[in-house]
This record gives C-alpha cells, sequence and structure tokens, in this order.
C-alpha cells in the first residue's frame, strides 16, 4: 500500500458530531480547514441522537452560579472549576447563535425559550426541541458547515495521528475503498465524540468507539478520568435490537414516574427530595438495584409511566418517544414503558485547557473526547451545551496556531502501512472481537464494580488488543482499526478504574468502603498517558 492522497490544511477537525462541526464553523475562514470523518456530517455521531435539550441560563431567576453549583454538584466535584464556568457562562451564547443560524426550538406562549427540567438542577434551565433537539441543533450546524469555506472529507476513516517531532501534524485517513489520506495541518482537533460502544448495552450510535481517546493515548497525550462512564438510566429494553436505545431523561422531566414490578415509586428509597429528577448515577443505581432484587419486569426492565400526563403534552412533547414506542407495539398514552440502564457517555477523555489544547502541541480536543468539564457524573442537558461551547473554543484556538511547513516522517506512514498489511493477513472477524469486549466491559466494567470485575474486563480487553484481526477487502481495514481503538479505550477505562480507590459519582466500587462524600474526596482526576498514570491526592480526608 502506499498514501494516494496528500491534504495540506492549516484546522484539521476529526469528527462530524456537534463540537466538531462547530469547530470546523469557527475555523473556517482563518485558513484552508478541513473536516473529516468517517459517517456523514449530520448524520453519525451521538448530537443527532441526543434527545432532551440544551442547558442554558436564559432567565432572571436562574444564574450561571447556581448552573455552576448544580454542574459540580453532579459531577460529585471532580469537574475542572475552570472549564466548568466556562460551560455555564458561553452556553447562552452559543444558543443565541444556533437560534441566529435557524435552529427551531419549543417557545413558550410568552415567547421565551421554553424550559424544562432535568436531574440533578435547581431550576428548569433545559431548552429543547421537542424530544429531538439534538437532531434540530445538527441540521442547523450542518447547513452553516455547507455554506462555510470547509472541506468535508466523509467517510474517511482517521486511523492514527501524525507527529513531526513532539508536535502533533496531523493525521493519517483511509478513504472508503481502503486507500491512505495523509492528512498534514497545524492544528488538530480532535472531536470525535465518546467509547460508550465499548459496552454491550449502549444509547451511543455505531460511531461511538473512543477513537479519540485511543489515537491521543497512541500519540502521547494525557486522558484524564476515563473510569468515569455515565451509564443513562433509561435505556429501551426490548425490541432486543433496540435495546439500550435512549429513552430521553425529559420523559421524566414531564413529569414521568419510575415504578418497579410491584408499582412502587421506588425512587423514594433512594434519592426521597428529588425522586425522579435525581441525578443519573443515583437513578442508574436505583434501577439496577430493582432489578437485582426481583423488583424488575419479566423483561429486565423497570416502568417508565406517562400514563398520567394529558396525552396533548405527551404528542407534543415527547412526539419522537410516542412514535418509537408505537412501533414497538406500546402506546405510551396508555401504557408504561420498560426501561433499564445504558452506557451513555463517557466523562473523561483528553486533557485540555480552556483553550481546548491538549497536552500535545499542535493538538487540540472538544466535546466528549475531552475530559475535566463534567466531572464524575454529567447532568443532561450539559453534553449538547459542552459541543458548542468547547467547539466554537477549539476552532478558534485551532485557527490562531502559525501556519508552518510540515514535514511527514516516511516510517510512520510504513508503521500504518504494516499495520494494514497485518490486517489482510489477520484471522479473527473483528465483528466477533468486538462482540466479546463489549460483553466483558458490561460485566465487568459496568454500573457496580469491583476489583475483580476490572481485571477481567481489562485481561479480555488486553487479549483482545493483540488479536490478529482480519479484514476481508481493503474496504474493512477502517472497521479493524475501530475495533483496535474499542479494547484499547476499554482498557483505559479499566486502568483507570482499577486506580481508584473510592466511589465517586458515576464509579461505583462495591469493594472499597468508604466513610466519606464526594465533597470530602481526598483525591482529583486519575492522568494515563503511554508514560505515567496515576490518581491526584489532595488534602486529607475531613
Ligand atoms: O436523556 C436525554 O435526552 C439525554 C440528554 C443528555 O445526555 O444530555
Amino acid at each position: 500500500m502506499h498514501a494516494d492522497d496528500v491534504v495540506d490544511c492549516h484546522v484539521l477537525v476529526i469528527g462530524s458530531g456537534g463540537a466538531g462541526v462547530r469547530a470546523a464553523i469557527e475555523a473556517a475562514g482563518h485558513g484552508d480547514t478541513v473536516l473529516v470523518t468517517k459517517t456523514i456530517a449530520g448524520k453519525g455521531g451521538c448530537t443527532t441522537m441526543a434527545e432532551g435539550g440544551y442547558n442554558a441560563v436564559l432567565k432572571k431567576e436562574d444564574s450561571c452560579e447556581i448552573h455552576y453549583e448544580d454542574t459540580l454538584k453532579g459531577g460529585a466535584f471532580l469537574n475542572d472549576p475552570e472549564l466548568v464556568k466556562i460551560l455555564v457562562r458561553e452556553s447562552p451564547l452559543r444558543m443565541e447563535d444556533l437560534i441566529r443560524w435557524g435552529a427551531v426550538f419549543d417557545f413558550t406562549k410568552e415567547n421565551e425559550i421554553a424550559q424544562r427540567p432535568f436531574g440533578g438542577q435547581r431550576f428548569p434551565r433545559t431548552c429543547y426541541a421537542g424530544d429531538r433537539t439534538g437532531h434540530e441543533m445538527m441540521m442547523t450546524l450542518v447547513e452553516q458547515l455547507d455554506a462555510a469555506d470547509v472541506t468535508k472529507l466523509q467517510e474517511v476513516t482517521v486511523i492514527d495521528l501524525l507527529k513531526d517531532g513532539d508536535r502533533v501534524s496531523g493525521a493519517i485517513a483511509l478513504d472508503e475503498n481502503g486507500s491512505i489520506v495523509v492528512l498534514k495541518a497545524d492544528s488538530t482537533v480532535l472531536a470525535t465524540g465518546g467509547g460508550s460502544r465499548v459496552y454491550d448495552v449502549s444509547t451511543n450510535s455505531s460511531s461511538g468507539t473512543g477513537d479519540g481517546f485511543a489515537m491521543g493515548y497512541r500519540a502521547g497525550a494525557e486522558l484524564i478520568d476515563m473510569e468515569m462512564v455515565q451509564f443513562h438510566p433509561t435505556g429501551a429494553v426490548y425490541p432486543y435490537d433496540a435495546r439500550g436505545r435512549l429513552i430521553t431523561e425529559a420523559v421524566r422531566g414531564e413529569g414521568g414516574l419510575l415504578k418497579n414490578r410491584l408499582g412502587e415509586r421506588f425512587m423514594k428509597k433512594y434519592d426521597p427530595g428529588r425522586m425522579e429528577l435525581s441525578t443519573r448515577d443515583v437513578v442508574s443505581r436505583a434501577i439496577a438495584t430493582e432489578i437485582a432484587a426481583g423488583r424488575g419486569t419479566p423483561r429486565g426492565g423497570v416502568y417508565l409511566d406517562v400514563t398520567h400526563l394529558p396525552k396533548e403534552q405527551i404528542e407534543t412533547r415527547l412526539p419522537v418517544m410516542l412514535e418509537q414506542f408505537l412501533k414497538y407495539g406500546v402506546d405510551i398514552r396508555t401504557e408504561p414503558m420498560e426501561v433499564a440502564p445504558t452506557a451513555h457517555h463517557i466523562m473523561g477523555g483528553l486533557k485540555i485547557t480552556p483553550e481546548c489544547k491538549t497536552t500535545l502541541p499542535g493538538l487540540f480536543a472538544c466535546g466528549e473526547s475531552a475530559g475535566g468539564v463534567q466531572g464524575a457524573n454529567r447532568l443532561g442537558g450539559n453534553a449538547l451545551a459542552d459541543t458548542q461551547v468547547f467547539g466554537k473554543r477549539a476552532g478558534e484556538f485551532a485557527a490562531r496556531a502559525e501556519k508552518r511547513v510540515k514535514k511527514i516522517n516516511p516510517a510512520q506512514i510504513a508503521k500504518q502501512e504494516e499495520r494494514l498489511d497485518r490486517f489482510l493477513a489477520g484471522t479473527e472477524n473483528p465483528a466477533v472481537v468486538r462482540t466479546e469486549l463489549q460483553q466483558a466491559m458490561w460485566r465487568g466494567a459496568g454500573i457496580f464494580r469491583d476489583e475483580a470485575g476490572l481485571k477481567n474486563a481489562l485481561a479480555v480487553a488486553s487479549r483482545l488488543m493483540q488479536a490478529p484481526l482480519k479484514a476481508v477487502s481493503t474496504k474493512n481495514l477502517a472497521d479493524c482499526c475501530i475495533v483496535e481503538n474499542m479494547c484499547l479505550t476499554a482498557s483505559l477505562i479499566c486502568r483507570s478504574a482499577l486506580i481508584r480507590p473510592e466511589s465517586r459519582g458515576a464509579h461505583m466500587r462495591v469493594d472499597i468502603p468508604q466513610d466519606y462524600d464526594a465533597a470530602h474526596s481526598p483525591y482529583g482526576h486519575t492522568y494515563i498517558s503511554r508514560n505515567r498514570i496515576g490518581i491526584v491526592k489532595h488534602g486529607a480526608v475531613a
């Protein structure tokens, strides 16, 4: 094989979800900007699948201070406070951009942007477009992208970052036929989203495979808090093919009730103050506990009930839920849904500064690829805001880089060629490897964790990382690279989980007794890179 095509640009954005597209829009006009995506802009990624909403402080009764405090408390105080300040301050501004560009959010009769309550928030600050908020945002963003001076390379899969000395100088990719494309850039933005597809049950689109985490790690970047995986409390339980699909938190925001098989509103045992609108870590554990105790539904979930709500409210505020469940043979206006937790969001990721710079010169990260904003547990509605706030910042600061002559070290290309040749000569079906990994992660690195389970999951991920994956043709080479990324991402999650000796937010270690709460934790971020792994320790337990 050989490099068939070389593209030289100023800013290279990898990923076409909300953060990537926002970054590319911002960078456009400041030098050649290229957006490369393994899917089609606006069609892949998780933003377009995000249903519930976008958090922004818009009313005088609300404030950035309250949003900041809610986000830190919800994040079990592991968030980077500086990044949270930026999130809450800039999310209303990015919302204004979206509205100016034509996004149709729901409005009240008083002609104000409508907002609804989401978990862990003291003010109803989640703006929405029915229950297809992310889709509305993506359609708007893609229109802006199309109008901007951005070259789109679609169905082109980046397989690794390229470096010139210590500096990231672009990436190497495969086009849809498996031919190599070299992308040279002054700045490279990783906006590849999360990696919750490493779990058997997940809300993520098939593209949530942790590519940015894996590529960043291989290039030498530092990642933080990779153990922090959010399990969304409410995923579909059936039919089998729809397992894990998102049942939006907006259902509970609109007044939906969680009940066990006995008809009990069990949240009163777990968080009597906030009930169904507790934070996701708490609600997921509550549901998992009810199911494990035999109080789940026959299909292995719990009930989510909106039958007491006015039909018109369901039809207008939850139209996607209504339609989706009608397809499953359930009319949610008259029958409860069945739901169970599902892997949803990786709170950890590449360590970034407020300018979205990673620990590697020339490399930026934003959205779910980056860590630090969401702490140990993300509030619903903060992810869409994160994509816009940090997507814009990544594009802006990446575009400020000096233009330079980029040298490509032929050894890096040769190494990738050898990797690809190995796949063509391999023996293991990547789909089979992926399934084994997903099942091991669900068993060993799920909602409730202990050392033995995590070590088992890590052993499986490490073994599978060495599997001789087989590409049946050059068109399947990208799949092999992606499965390798999944194995590496899974191992980063397990290794980080094993070094956090406490329960915090979404990370619940059932084998470690604990006598302090998150606010008094002596630990900070976990960090992991090719050179070091550890956990920050600060202060004494109060
Ligand atoms: O439940 C939801 O609609 C998901 C929203 C989010 O993850 O922010």
